[in-house]
């Protein structure tokens, strides 16, 4: 047998300590040996709880199965990892202190009987092991004082060339960025609400899933109830999660759109994270029973008229938690567009679902730097990202031929929504505004100078955004 023990005092209040700490799925993030992590059953952090973790060990890798066998909220879990080696009982306690918390943390493991007279040779290992998890790994992971990324060299040498570029959008960008720059995130989101849109699909739904199991109130919005509905009970069942509701919204029609901005201000809650996620590609050319263009619609008018409208609730939470956060999500396929801003609604080319709906994501990044100056005194940062390309029915119902040549290289709608995820949970993101990122990391927003908008243009956008409704009754009443 083996006793590790560490102990680590922690600025923080125990229960979101606990939080963090609680839900083995972090392990990856703190754990000096874990290079892999995966619930294997579908149901809340609790008794019987059971995870994979793989470890990078000198013979190799090692998976191990996890499992709660103790869960005393706010205070203590007792985890048993059983592998090829040995059986592990992990036993972590919270306590709360005057300045915080103390946490302690005991491995105590059994060797398998063939192993035992080799126990002595591996402890020295195993103890540097368990000081780099918890004195390191797990004390940064709880401190979060991480600074705010910048362009790595790498990825700006890679973005000045297009194929290169493209290359990031693939798996293998998502796999090079985890590796060398994701942070833990250990903010606590259980005092956070965060309204979503697009939560029944893809991104949205891994993004609706990762923050309902950190503890957030969340708003879903969406646009079919029966959808919605299935999700919300799938989600309160598999993450014990009960602060989960929705607004049922078309977000293609403004009145709608409209609406959810009136309901959520009368509840009056204020909304610490807004993620404008809805979206789609259109083919052919169509217009709502609203008489707007599908893409300009969805994509651009409508998060628009959410931002705009839920700015007093993104405020409010700003004033009293210090910070509030928009999160646009655009698309990597805006690096081939230049803003029309005289043909917002696509009518006067030959229409291209692609095109249209390049644009639109490239007015809303403009927007995105546009919000973020003007909203710069108010504690609301606005970011954009995009997700490089993700597997997900959007993609794969909008973009089949697409789908079919690069299915092998695309993300999962996890690894497409990470930045999402973090935009919204890390300490760090809530430090810059205005910006676009790709997997964690401030990028670019034009890979060539031909798309680079007029500085008039950008203004003539605000306008025409800004006097929506008057220009829109001006033109109805001609
Ligand atoms: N996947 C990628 O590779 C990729 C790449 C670049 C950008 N993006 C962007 O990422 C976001 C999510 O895309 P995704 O790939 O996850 O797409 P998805 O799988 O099609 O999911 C889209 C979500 O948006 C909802 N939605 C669509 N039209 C709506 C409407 N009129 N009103 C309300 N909700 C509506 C969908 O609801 P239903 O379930 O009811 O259909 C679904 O929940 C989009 O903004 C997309 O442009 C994705």
């Amino acid at each position: 047998m083996t006793t590790l023990n560490e102990t680590i005092q922690i600025d923080r209040p125990a229960r979101e300590v606990f939080q963090y700490v609680s839900d083995f799925a972090t392990c990856m993030e703190w754990d000096a040996t874990a290079i892999e992590t995966e619930r294997l059953d579908d149901q809340p952090v609790g008794v019987g709880t059971r995870y994979k973790v793989v470890c990078e060990a000198p013979v190799g890798k090692l998976p191990l199965e996890y499992e709660i066998v103790e869960y005393e909220p706010d205070h203590k879990i007792v985890l048993i990892g059983r592998g090829r080696f040995f059986e592990v009982e992990d036993t972590i306690l919270v306590t709360p202190t005057s300045s915080g918390c103390e946490l302690d943390y005991t491995a105590v493991f059994t060797w398998k009987p063939w192993l035992e007279r080799f126990a002595q040779k591996m402890e020295p290992g195993l103890k540097r092991m368990g000081y780099a998890s918890v004195q390191k790994g797990l004390k940064a992971a709880l401190d979060d004082d991480f600074p705010a990324p910048e362009l790595s060299e790498e990825n700006a040498r890679a973005d000045r060339f297009v194929p290169t570029a493209l290359v990031r959008f693939t798996k293998r960008g998502y796999k090079r960025g985890a590796k060398k720059l994701f942070n833990p995130m250990s903010r606590y989101m259980g005092d956070k609400h965060v309204v979503l849109t697009g939560a029944t699909a893809g991104l949205g739904k891994a993004t609706a899933e990762f923050l309902a199991y950190r503890g957030a109130k969340l708003t879903l919005v969406v646009r079919n109830r029966e959808k919605g509905e299935e999700l919300v009970r799938e989600l309160k069942a598999r993450t014990g999660n009960r602060h989960i509701g929705l607004e049922i919204a078309d977000l293609s029609l403004i009145a709608d759109a409209d609406k959810v901005v009136a309901n959520l201000s009368k509840k009056g809650e204020p909304i610490d994270v807004l993620i404008n996620n809805a979206g789609a590609l259109f083919n052919p050319r169509q217009e709502t029973s609203e008489g707007l263009e599908q893409s300009f619609a969805l994509l651009l008018l409508s998060p628009f008229r959410l931002t705009e409208g839920l700015k007093p609730l993104l405020k409010k939470a700003a004033n009293a938690r210090g910070e509030a956060r928009v999160i646009n999500v655009v698309s990597g396929g805006m690096y081939s567009q230049k803003l029309k801003v005289w043909d917002l609604q696509n009518e006067q080319d030959k229409y291209s679902g692609s095109v249209a709906y390049a644009r639109c994501k490239r007015a809303l990044m403009i927007k995105t730097e546009q919000w973020a100056e003007d909203w710069a005194d108010d504690g609301i940062v606005i970011n954009a990202m995009h997700p490089g390309w993700a597997d997900t029915p959007g993609v794969e119902t909008a973009l089949p031929e697409f789908h079919k040549l690069t299915r092998l290289v695309l993300r999962t709608p996890e690894e497409g929504a990470d930045t999402i995820n973090w935009l919204a949970v890390a300490s760090e993101a809530g430090q810059l505004s205005g910006k676009l990122f790709l997997d964690r990391e401030p990028r670019t927003t034009h890979l060539t100078d031909s798309t680079r908008e007029s500085a008039e243009s950008r203004e003539q956008l605000r306008d025409i955004l800004d006097n929506w409704d008057n220009t829109r009754a001006s033109d109805k009443a001609a």
